[in-house]
């Protein structure tokens, strides 16, 4: 299949809208990472995303809404919450996504058969303008190989998926960086599943107190079942072995440094590469979450870049506000495995 390259502009976004409308497959940029986009209310349209992507199909989609009466409209949840209506008005449009009872437009394809569906109001005009023309809300998981980092330019997304889909809106950088926030209403206490650009103490200042996932920062027991599906794969992940390195500055540095050789990089703090022995990959300043969250999956994926590199040393945020996400990615990129200089 021969892919589209689309333009930024009115006509390419009526062209993917009508694409979109027809039953194929375009992804899109959002304010988080880029997504594969498809009708949400097609099952079928919904599959080629599951075969596009390598995505497991018990894994649900986010569906993607440019107005807050479209839940209503295409009936996507049997009930709004109260709550939800509370964090809408603060946080949409926005990188927070909201689990609700699913509504009888959902096809199961969208949902993998659970009972509840996850929506979301992202704030990235292009793609209010897309989900407009395509005159549908739009299903989309993030925009690459199932398993590899999020895309968050154009060319990741082509390097994942060129030939694959129909076409490709290229809408330069995304400014979050990393997906967004995933919340669920629809059990009896709220639980934040995927922490994101919105942390939990800015839900909580809404909505009162929320529970955190287990999942969100301890690797699930074997047999133990995923609140959230997507959280049980390996996501992330480079070629080389990504290894987090817990400790101070001069114990993460003098750690790197006896460990070095020519297959070993550092993924680590601006500054650290003045004193680091080996290939540095920089995330931004250490107390900046934002700037890292911005640069994670760029930097992960230009780890797969350096084929000499096979060892990967980060360094790791403590779990805090953004930097909670941060560190939810990056202890899923690799794949749990901690050296602890220091007690986190
Ligand atoms: O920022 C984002 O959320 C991006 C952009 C494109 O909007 N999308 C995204 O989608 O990250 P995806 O499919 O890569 O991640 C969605 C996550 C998965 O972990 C999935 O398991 C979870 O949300 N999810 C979706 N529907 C769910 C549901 N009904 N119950 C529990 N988890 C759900
Ligand atoms: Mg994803």
């Amino acid at each position: 299949m021969n892919t589209l390259l689309l333009k930024n502009n009115d006509e390419d976004v009526l062209k993917a809208g009508k694409i979109l409308a027809d039953g194929g497959l375009v992804a899109i940029p959002t304010e988080t990472v880029y997504g594969l986009a498809a009708n949400a209310l097609d099952g079928n349209a919904v599959k080629r995303i599951f075969e596009a992507k390598g995505r497991p199909a018990d894994n649900p989609l986010i569906v993607h809404i440019a107005d807050f009466k479209d839940i209503e409209r295409f009936e996507l949840v049997s009930e709004i919450p109260e709550k939800a209506k509370l964090l809408a008005r603060k946080f949409w449009s926005g990188p927070l996504t909201i689990i609700m009872p699913k509504g009888r437009g959902v096809p199961d394809e969208v949902s993998a058969g659970l009972s509840t569906v996850a929506v979301r109001f992202p704030s990235h005009k292009t793609a209010q303008a897309v989900i407009k023309a395509a005159g549908v809300p739009l299903a989309a998981p993030s925009a690459n190989i199932s398993g590899s980092p999020s895309p968050t330019k154009a060319e990741h997304v082509t390097a994942d998926l060129s030939g694959r889909i129909d076409a490709i809106i290229d809408g330069g950088e995304c400014k979050v960086g990393l997906e967004s926030t995933v919340l669920t209403l629809a059990e009896e206490k709220p639980r934040l599943l995927r922490p994101g650009g919105i942390t939990a103490e800015e839900i909580e200042s809404v909505i009162g107190e929320i529970e955190i996932d287990d999942a969100v920062l301890y690797q699930l027991k074997s047999g133990e079942k995923a609140a959230s599906p997507g959280m049980k794969y390996k996501h992330y992940s480079p070629k080389a072995e990504v290894i987090l390195v817990v400790g101070t500055d001069r114990e993460y540095i003098d750690f790197v440094n006896s460990n070095s050789d020519i297959t070993v990089a550092a993924l680590c703090y601006d500054g650290d590469e003045k004193e680091l022995k080996v290939k540095c990959l920089t995330l931004g300043a250490k107390d900046d979450f934002k700037k890292q969250a911005h640069e994670l999956f760029d930097k992960l994926r230009e780890i797969d870049r350096l084929p000499e590199i096979k060892k990967v040393y980060a360094r790791c945020p403590k779990p805090d506000g953004v930097g909670m996400a941060v560190y939810n990615r990056l202890i899923r990129a690799a794949g749990f495995e901690v050296i602890e200089l220091e007690k986190l």
